[in-house]
């Protein structure tokens, strides 16, 4: 028999690894149909490799149809939030390993947000709340030479919510929003925060007034789902409490 060469071996080793996984997809195209149904497909793959590449192989092999949005592949820039197994998660940062494979692995859209074609939503409304709070430096006057100055414990303090890459895990995963979708939601929130305890910011104030209107902060219910949901591990729920002890106490 003859040694196998180099490229022969490896071939054999990642054949060995593959399994068989069925994805169960729930499609929706409002061209075709108005109800959404469930399908499944099944592949080979290698367990280690992401729910995004499993995306991959069945619209790149199996059914070009498939829609979803992704763009990085490495948990940056927060385009492929979707349900799987039931809960949020970014599709390119979850091994299939991970979210056992010997059942079929359920893959749908971010719920509270419209279904567009299969897992795309219409993110408008999300983004709408997200511009709603000004999440962006405003700073009157002084304006210094070089750049604004600020402490280390300062800039600790709104750390954890500068972490936040907009991808909606969050605010679809709020009981909340889903009610009525009128909520700010936890994301807005958090970016919010990200300002509001900023020590070079000026419009704090402003903020917290429009966090405070009927469907801003007291909306919370502190159910934790956010946290959850978080692909950035942000402490979401105690951002939104920050915020609404600085509305009490007009401390920030
Ligand atoms: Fe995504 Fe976390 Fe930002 Fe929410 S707070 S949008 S879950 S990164
Ligand atoms: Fe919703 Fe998070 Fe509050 S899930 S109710 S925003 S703690
Ligand atoms: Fe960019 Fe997943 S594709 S975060």
């Amino acid at each position: 028999m003859s040694t196998p060469t180099l490229d022969q071996a490896d071939t054999t080793a990642t054949d060995a690894a593959t399994i068989t996984a069925t994805f169960r997809i729930r499609r929706f195209n409002p061209e075709v149909s108005a109800e959404a149904l469930w399908e499944d497909f099944t592949i080979e793959i290698d367990p280690k490799e992401r729910v995004l590449d499993a995306l991959h192989k069945i619209k790149w092999e199996l059914d070009g149809t498939l829609t979803f949005r992704r763009s990085c592949a490495h948990g940056i820039c927060g385009s492929d939030a979707m349900r799987i197994n039931g809960r949020n998660r970014l599709a390119c940062k979850t091994l299939i390993k991970d979210i056992n494979p010997e059942k079929p692995i359920t893959v749908e859209a971010i719920k509270g947000l419209t279904v567009l074609k299969d897992l795309v939503v219409d993110m408008e409304p999300f983004f709408q709340a997200y511009r709603d709070v000004m999440p962006f430096l405003v700073a009157n006057g002084n304006e210094p030479t070089r750049e604004r100055l600020q402490s280390a414990e300062d800039r600790e303090r709104f750390d954890d919510t500068t972490k936040c890459i907009l991808c909606a895990a969050c605010t679809s995963s709020c009981p909340i929003y889903w009610n009525d979708g009128q909520y700010f939601g936890p994301a807005a929130i958090v970016n919010a925060h990200r300002f509001i305890f900023d020590s070079r910011d000026d419009a704090g104030e402003q903020r917290l007034e429009i966090l405070n209107d009927k469907d801003g902060v007291w909306r919370c219910r502190t159910t934790f789902n956010c946290t959850d949901a978080c692909p950035r591990g942000i402490e979401v729920t105690k951002a939104i409490q920050e915020v609404k002890r600085a509305l009490i106490t007009r401390r920030f």
